[in-house]
């Protein structure tokens, strides 16, 4: 059982059980089980914890090290999942790779056929649909509304940060707009450069 699952039981075991919160739990559940794509959310954050100072604030601020490790990772899986907002702060979308980005409105949104696909629907069903296809990991690379959407449903296998030795003071947290109650375990850490960058590695399973 995954931690989002064992956090939800315990949470809703005994007296403040009600049927919906089983089903809640029974859901999660089932999603976790049936998921087998690999899914690696990767962010570059600073020393106070932000991904960026504000919504349109493209990630130019991180190390070579950093855009070197998320190219290889990114083309390795071949498919990015990304919100509409930080799909909006590219320049252009990375060359092979699929960029699976979310949005709430489809209308006025065009796909590029390989290279990019808007789309609104739940995580379960791009997870099964990306292993529809035949992918067996996908890189999640945020924002923080994307990335905590994808831990809500217990859809994040690990957390891959790197830590920029930054500060903003200000800015967006690598999750935002839901609560949570769970730990991690580290799997991985590595000192990438002489200026002080590190790159750490959690596994949520
Ligand atoms: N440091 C890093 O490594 C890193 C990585 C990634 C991003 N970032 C930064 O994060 C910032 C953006 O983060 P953010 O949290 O503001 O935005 P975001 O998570 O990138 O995107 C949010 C957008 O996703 C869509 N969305 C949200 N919930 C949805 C749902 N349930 N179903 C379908 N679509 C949904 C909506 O798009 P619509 O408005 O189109 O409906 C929403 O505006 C940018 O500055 C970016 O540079 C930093």
């Amino acid at each position: 059982m995954d931690f989002q699952t064992r956090w939800l039981t315990h949470k809703y075991t005994g007296r403040d059980c009600t049927p919906r919160h089983r089903d809640h739990i029974d859901r999660i559940r089932l999603e976790v089980e049936t998921s087998l794509m690999k899914i690696l959310l990767l962010a570059a954050v600073t020393l106070d914890g932000k991904i960026a100072r504000n919504t349109h604030h493209f990630v130019n601020w991180s190390s070579r090290e950093d855009k070197k490790l998320f190219f290889a990772t990114s083309r390795q899986a071949g498919v990015i999942i990304v919100g509409n907002n930080t799909f909006k702060t590219l320049p252009s979308p990375l060359p092979g790779r699929l960029h699976i980005v979310l949005t709430t409105t489809l209308e006025g949104k065009e796909d590029i056929p390989g290279s990019v696909e808007y789309t609104d629907r739940t995580p379960p069903e791009i997870v099964a649909d990306l292993e529809a296809r035949g992918y067996s990991e996908a890189v999640l690379t945020g924002g923080a509304q994307i990335n905590a959407l994808f831990l809500q449903h217990g859809l994040v296998d690990e957390i891959w940060l790197t830590v920029e030795p930054l500060i903003f003071g200000a800015g967006i947290d690598l999750f935002r707009g839901l609560e949570f109650d769970l730990r991690a375990k580290l799997i991985h850490i590595e000192k990438l450069n002489e200026e002080g960058t590190v790159h750490l590695r959690y596994s949520l399973r």
